[in-house]
């Protein structure tokens, strides 16, 4: 009888990806999938370390897990991904249940390490790699809503935001070759999605040969001109003209754009390492808007990092509103050991400081949203249907190119469709709408 695997996963859609191409490896190997807990044989955590909250709420979740190999002691416990990387052995000493310690460019090895760990013993590979892109492993996208599809095209870092753990646990970057994407992305359209994401920590520094993000995005556009076409994250630093330009051209490219900005001040802009000023990134969104005036345009904000002032905060507060975006992903700054913040600077903004200002800024984009919403009320949008809306069983959701949820009575469409959809209403969060 197959062994049966169960995994759960956090962080970014990098680990959903990630934990796709794991069931491929552990199916290979004479493994199933289960998404019963009770029955599992093996059970997998999938891990974020960029905040500490991520890694306390995965800490926890090892203890639930114990509780199934109390109850059958032939069960193995195993954490991958971005904690394994970071705590490495000292997971063993705050919690000795655990089996396997896995980083994020060991998964080929995890069958040889379930095979290790069956004598009692346990199994580590932190070993961080140049070259894995795991080519020639087409993941399983077992969680997926038949509708949706993520390739990732890079893994790693280079960037070395000082505040950032990810260059740690995630290694160097490195490109996967553009023919494996491709095929991806064939695979994908004969399976019947509807859209695709490339995603990557820093898509704009995709290089493949003399293939770069734009050139690889028109290519995967027209190979699969049925389908949305959408990508994250980029980075202000490396964002491209010629990536706008083809986001304005091909049709089925997603006029949406993930742009973290991290802080509205020139000083903290710095102190995070980042590359650019916030004169530069208001030129990018200026040249966003220039070629895709409808694009929507989100972002990510770090609230009370090391040093901020009260006029720094303010600058923050200040950018969102010129900006004027669509969405936010806001935090709280927390320290990372052995970032260069850790190492460098001091995190000195009191923790109820930082507490305030964050819901300052999740104040303000709550307003932000809204009006981006009031926006498009009377316009009609391609919406693809995406299923049952969890408040009404009569209505159906889905999201425009601009990655807006809209809600609509059902009529007679069904899920998987593109129809035209006219806002009515809105929420701070949503929008309404009906089929036309
Ligand atoms: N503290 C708070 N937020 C962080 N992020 C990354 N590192 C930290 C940290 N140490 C946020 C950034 C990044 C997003 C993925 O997580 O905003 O863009
Ligand atoms: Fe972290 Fe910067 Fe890399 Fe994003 S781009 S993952 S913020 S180092």
């Amino acid at each position: 009888m197959k062994k049966k695997v169960y995994i759960e996963t956090y962080g970014c859609q990098m680990n959903v990806a990630d934990s796709e191409l794991v069931a491929t490896i552990l199916n290979g190997e004479g493994y199933e999938l289960t998404k019963d807990i009770n029955s599992a044989d093996v059970i997998f955590v999938n891990t974020c370390a960029v905040r500490e909250h991520a890694e306390q709420r995965v800490l926890s979740r090892l203890d639930y897990f114990n509780t199934f190999k109390k109850k059958k002691p032939a069960v193995k416990i195993g954490v991958l991904g971005c904690m394994a990387e970071r705590m490495r052995q000292s997971i063993f000493e705050q919690k000795p249940f655990v089996d396997i310690v896995a980083g994020p460019d060991s998964y080929r090895n995890l069958p040889q390490m379930i095979e290790t760990t069956e004598s009692g013993q346990k199994a580590v590979n932190i070993i961080l790699s140049k070259e894995e892109t795991y080519e020639g492993i087409l993941p399983t996208r077992y969680d997926s809503n038949g509708l949706s599809a993520f390739i990732s095209i890079m893994r790693g870092c280079d960037n070395m935001c000082s505040f950032c753990i990810v260059p740690f646990t995630r290694g160097r970057e490195r490109s996967r070759s553009v023919d494996s994407i491709l095929e991806e992305t064939s695979q994908i359209v004969k399976d019947g999605f509807k859209e695709i994401t490339l995603i990557g920590q820093n898509v704009d520094k995709y290089i493949y040969k003399d293939v770069n993000f734009a050139k690889l995005l028109a290519l995967v556009a027209d190979e699969a001109k049925d389908l949305r076409i959408r990508f994250a994250t980029s980075y202000p630093q490396h964002f491209t003209e010629e990536v706008v330009k083809v986001m304005a051209d091909k049709p089925n490219v997603c006029h949406y754009i993930h742009l973290p900005v991290q802080s509205g001040s020139n000083r903290m802009l710095e102190l995070m390492k980042r590359g650019y000023t916030r004169e530069w990134y208001l030129d990018k969104i200026k040249m966003i808007r220039d070629y895709v005036p409808d694009a929507a345009i989100s972002t990510d904000i770090i609230a009370g990092f090391c040093g901020e002032t009260e006029e720094d905060h303010k600058d923050t507060l200040r950018l969102m509103e010129e900006v004027a975006f669509d969405y936010a992903y806001m935090f709280k700054y927390s320290e990372r050991p052995g970032t260069y913040a850790a190492k460098n600077l001091k995190d000195d903004v009191p923790e109820e400081v930082k507490l305030r200002r964050l819901n300052e800024i999740i104040a303000l984009q709550r307003q932000l949203s809204e009006q981006s919403n009031i926006k498009d009320v009377g316009k009609t949008f391609k919406v693809l249907v995406e299923g049952v809306s969890k408040k009404s069983k009569d209505e159906f959701f889905g999201r425009n190119s601009q990655n807006k949820v809209i809600v609509f009575p059902k009529g007679n469409t069904k899920k998987g469709n593109l129809i035209d959809v006219k806002v009515t209403g809105y929420t701070s969060a949503t929008l309404r709408g009906e089929i036309i």
